[in-house]
């Protein structure tokens, strides 16, 4: 009897060694499929996860600096975080790491403003909280940019100057938020510094900090830019002070910009008419876009902020545009012949048959 029940033992834990065995090649078998299609994917990952839980906790340390008020980041959201990293190693189709975090999609992934304190600044700000997008103003001074309390749900401003002459700033700032766009509306100012430093240099600076970061960069610059000869850039070109050779330092600096984003072309760049105080009626209704700088017209600040979301939603790349109301439409020069534009009832759909530079 003794022997019968030894021997059943022997036999049951020889089944329960062979099944534990079968198991472990199994899921070996599955790893190593897994891994071996996806290796270079899976450590990509897991570089990302380690790069998270380094920024989480960067964050922690700064949390009173950065003053994220509605967000506290901790251990569970960091484990969270990680389990949804790896849960996309495992899982099939696997899903990249960039497409997951679309451009202000969350407050950890804010679009920035480039002198946000300015006005149209503020205007980008109520619009990409008006989208519920999130965003971060920053400024030369550090100082707090006075927003309407629903554009601060969605808008913090950044405690710290940043001043677009000095490359470093704009840097340190992009990684300390985790940008995911760059939005320049920064232009010479009396004590930002001259149009060749801000709007020529600064401009640089800042795609050069976009294309590092493989972030997307939306220039506000100026209409009649290609036009050096039209009366409209001779007499703004010649403002005097800090505004001397506007025109000039703004052609440079998207030419400069362009330089810097050639490789991965995530940039779009606006060149407004003559910015409007009267605000906008239908919003994109009333707007048109054209390329080649030979149409213009007059825009509002809140209608060109409509546009700045259109280029951060829109797919389009290395993209050049002039945007103004479409009811102030004129050429550029009296002897350009007439050009359609593009137009459609949103912001975004304004920029579907836009043409690369
Ligand atoms: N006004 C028009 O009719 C017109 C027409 C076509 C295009 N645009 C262009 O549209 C854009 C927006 O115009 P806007 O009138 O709305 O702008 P704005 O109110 O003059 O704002 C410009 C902002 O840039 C900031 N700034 C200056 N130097 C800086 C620096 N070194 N670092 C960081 N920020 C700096 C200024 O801050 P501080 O004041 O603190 O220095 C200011 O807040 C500009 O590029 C402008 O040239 C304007």
């Amino acid at each position: 009897m003794k022997m019968v029940f030894t021997n059943m033992f022997f036999i049951m834990s020889l089944l329960m060694l062979i099944i534990m065995l079968v198991d472990k090649i199994e899921s070996f078998a599955h790893i190593s499929s897994i891994s071996s299609s996806n290796h270079h994917h899976n450590i990509m990952l897991m570089s990302q996860i380690d790069e998270v839980n380094q920024s989480i906790c960067r964050r922690d340390n700064e949390h009173q600096r950065y003053d994220i008020k509605h967000k506290t980041i901790n251990r569970r959201d960091m484990l969270i975080k990680n389990a949804i990293l790896l849960s996309s190693i495992t899982s099939r189709p696997q899903v990249s790491f960039a497409k997951d975090i679309s451009i202000g999609s969350s407050s950890d992934n804010p679009v920035a403003i480039l002198g946000g304190g300015g006005k149209t600044g503020k205007e980008v700000a109520k619009a990409l909280a008006g989208e519920g997008m999130y965003g971060i103003s920053m400024t030369r001074s550090g100082k707090e940019v006075q927003l309407p309390k629903p554009t601060k749900e969605y808008v913090q401003c950044y405690p710290d100057p940043v001043d677009v002459r000095e490359a470093d700033s704009i840097l340190k700032a992009m990684q300390h938020v985790h940008a995911s766009a760059i939005v320049y509306t920064a232009s010479a100012s009396s004590k930002g510094g001259t149009a060749f430093e801000v709007d020529d240099l600064g401009v640089a600076n800042a795609a050069r900090v976009a294309e590092s970061l493989g972030i997307r960069f939306v220039l506000v610059s100026a209409l009649g830019i290609d036009r050096p000869e039209s009366k409209g850039y001779q007499m703004t070109n010649t403002l005097g002070g800090n505004y001397n050779g506007i025109m000039d330092a703004k052609r440079q600096g998207e030419e400069r910009g362009r330089k810097e984003m050639t490789k991965s072309k995530n940039y779009i760049i606006i060149r407004p008419g003559p910015l409007i105080s009267v605000k906008s009626k239908n919003g994109a209704a009333d707007i048109e876009l054209n390329q080649g700088d030979y149409i213009g017209g007059g825009i509002s600040r809140d209608e060109l902020a409509g546009v700045v979301i259109g280029a951060l939603k829109s797919d389009k790349k290395g993209v050049t545009v002039e945007a103004y109301r479409r009811a102030t439409r004129q050429k550029i020069q009296p002897q350009f012949e007439d050009r359609a534009g593009f137009v459609s009832d949103t912001y975004t759909g304004m920029f579907d048959n836009v043409k690369p530079d």
